[in-house]
């Protein structure tokens, strides 16, 4: 009796909820519209009932309370319009969903199997609070916008993402992802910079593809965490960011990470830290894990701080780099067809792979490259260490 009057009110309950449409006669499709208070638990209601949900182009959903939508099948959500979370900073700071993984909250997450979610609207993470909070708190735990956690077949086309507290996109154990059409923008309005807005992480995922987006943030573009394999992000447009990374990896003792086939090709990069970048940790008492078969190839590039970088004694001395190598290992990697300027941050050099020592990489190759520094810093240099690098560039690396 119970399961059935529970399985009941999971069909009809959200149907109730469901306002400014009239169910349609296979009861599979609603519609959720604003109700001046939380949208939130109508929303998700909606979203577990109907195989299709609605949101039309003119409402805006305020979600003033998490939302888990883990366990879906077959769902299409057509988001038209906005679904924007409350600044209530209190609230989101002792509720959001927690993951162990670098300490991070979300403020939603969407699991299951074969899920749509499409249709020209925009998901806006109220950030600006919450970069004016964390430039007076750097412990400050700030949401996630939108999480892919424990899903397969998922497709987001078509959306808008603006505003997040923190990163944009945690994709957390996901198989065959799909982002397509994706713009994202993370602006404050005041002198405190809108950081740690990554576009996308990676995390424990693999076949995840990520393309023809737009993305105007304040870090990594794309992060390949740990256990990303399969993966590619291509045809992006990245301004103000931190690049295109694999890494960082390697961080924690005792653990193995793995970042195995990746591909970013066609990349307009500008305004940013780095370009290409694979990063690793070295020094005493870190991880361990293996990078392989990468690929990165026509990246146009302008007032890019590093716009080809391998580091791998990232955020390690030179010392403790050289007494305790990365255990990283980084083989297969290609650059190639680089166009564009430096920002001249690195003086003439616009290119850097920085190995551990004791061959930690290996079979990298780099080829047909025209990046320049800016003219005041002469001709374009190359830097290389404790590596071995094939193709036609590195030919007068200086190894250090
Ligand atoms: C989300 O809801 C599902 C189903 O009710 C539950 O099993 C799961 O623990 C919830 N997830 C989180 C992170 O709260
Ligand atoms: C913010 O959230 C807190 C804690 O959940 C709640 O007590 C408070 O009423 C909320 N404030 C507003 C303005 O909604
Ligand atoms: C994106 O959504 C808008 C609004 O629904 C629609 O007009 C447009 O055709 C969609 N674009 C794509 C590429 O699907
Ligand atoms: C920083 O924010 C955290 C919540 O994420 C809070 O626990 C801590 O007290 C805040 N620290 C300061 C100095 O306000
Ligand atoms: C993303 O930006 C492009 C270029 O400005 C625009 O054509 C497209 O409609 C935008 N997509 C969404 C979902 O807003
Ligand atoms: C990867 O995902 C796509 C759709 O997202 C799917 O078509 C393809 O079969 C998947 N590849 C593998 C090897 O599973
Ligand atoms: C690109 O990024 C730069 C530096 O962060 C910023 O000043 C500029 O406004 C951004 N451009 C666009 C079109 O958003
Ligand atoms: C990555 O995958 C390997 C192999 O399955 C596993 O041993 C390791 O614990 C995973 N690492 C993380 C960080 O999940
Ligand atoms: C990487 O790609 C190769 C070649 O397609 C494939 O054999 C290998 O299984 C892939 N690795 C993973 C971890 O999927
Ligand atoms: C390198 O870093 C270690 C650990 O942070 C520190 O103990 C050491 O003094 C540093 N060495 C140099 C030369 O800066
Ligand atoms: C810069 O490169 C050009 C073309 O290879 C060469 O003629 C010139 O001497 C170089 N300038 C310097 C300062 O090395
Ligand atoms: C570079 O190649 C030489 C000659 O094959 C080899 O002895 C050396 O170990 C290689 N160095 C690295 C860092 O791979």
């Amino acid at each position: 009796m119970r399961s059935f009057l529970t399985a009941l009110g999971a069909i009809f309950l959200p149907l109730v909820q469901c306002s400014g449409s009239p169910p349609n006669a296979d009861s599979a499709s609603c519609t959720v519209t604003a109700s001046g208070g939380d949208d939130g638990p109508a929303f998700v209601n909606a979203v577990q009932g109907c195989d299709t949900v609605t949101i039309p182009s003119e409402t805006t959903l305020s979600i003033a309370t998490r939302m888990n939508m883990t366990g879906l099948n077959n769902k299409n959500i057509e988001l038209m319009g906005t679904v924007k979370f409350t600044n209530n900073m209190t609230y989101w700071i002792n509720n959001g969903f927690y993951f162990e993984f670098q300490d991070q909250i979300t403020f939603w997450i969407v699991g299951g199997n074969n899920i749509n979610i499409n249709g020209g609207g925009t998901i806006d993470g109220s950030g600006q609070v919450w970069y004016d909070a964390f430039a007076s708190n750097s412990t400050l735990l700030r949401p996630i916008l939108f999480t892919v956690y424990q899903a397969t077949d998922v497709v987001i086309e078509n959306i808008s993402m603006i505003n997040s507290p923190e990163w944009m996109n945690f994709v957390n154990e996901g198989q065959n992802v799909i982002y397509n059409g994706i713009n994202i923008s993370a602006v404050s309005t005041s002198s405190n910079l809108a950081k740690n807005t990554d576009g996308w992480d990676i995390y424990r995922s693999d076949n995840v593809t990520i393309v023809n987006s737009n993305i105007n943030n304040g870090d990594d573009c794309v992060s390949l965490k740990p256990n990303s394999t399969n993966i590619i992000a291509s045809n992006l447009y990245c301004n103000g960011s931190h690049g295109i990374s694999v890494g960082s990896l390697g961080q924690y003792a005792g653990e193995y990470d793995i970042v195995e086939n990746f591909t970013s090709t066609n990349v307009q990069m500008y305004n940013a830290e780095n370009g290409a970048r694979i990063k690793a940790f070295a020094g005493p008492g870190v991880g361990s894990g293996i990078v392989r078969n990468i690929s990165y190839s026509f990246f146009t590039e302008g007032n890019v701080d590093n716009p080809l970088i391998i580091d791998q004694c990232y955020e390690t001395n030179a010392t403790d780099c050289a007494a305790y190598p990365s255990n990283v290992y980084i083989q297969d990697v290609t650059f190639t067809n680089f166009y564009g300027t430096s920002s001249g941050a690195e003086k003439s050099v616009v290119a850097s792979l920085a190995c551990s020592p004791d061959n930690r990489c290996s079979n990298i190759s780099v080829s047909n490259i025209s990046l320049e520094p800016p003219s005041s810093y002469g001709n374009a240099t190359y830097v290389c260490q404790n590596v071995n690098v094939t193709g036609n560039v590195f030919g007068d690396c200086e190894t250090t």
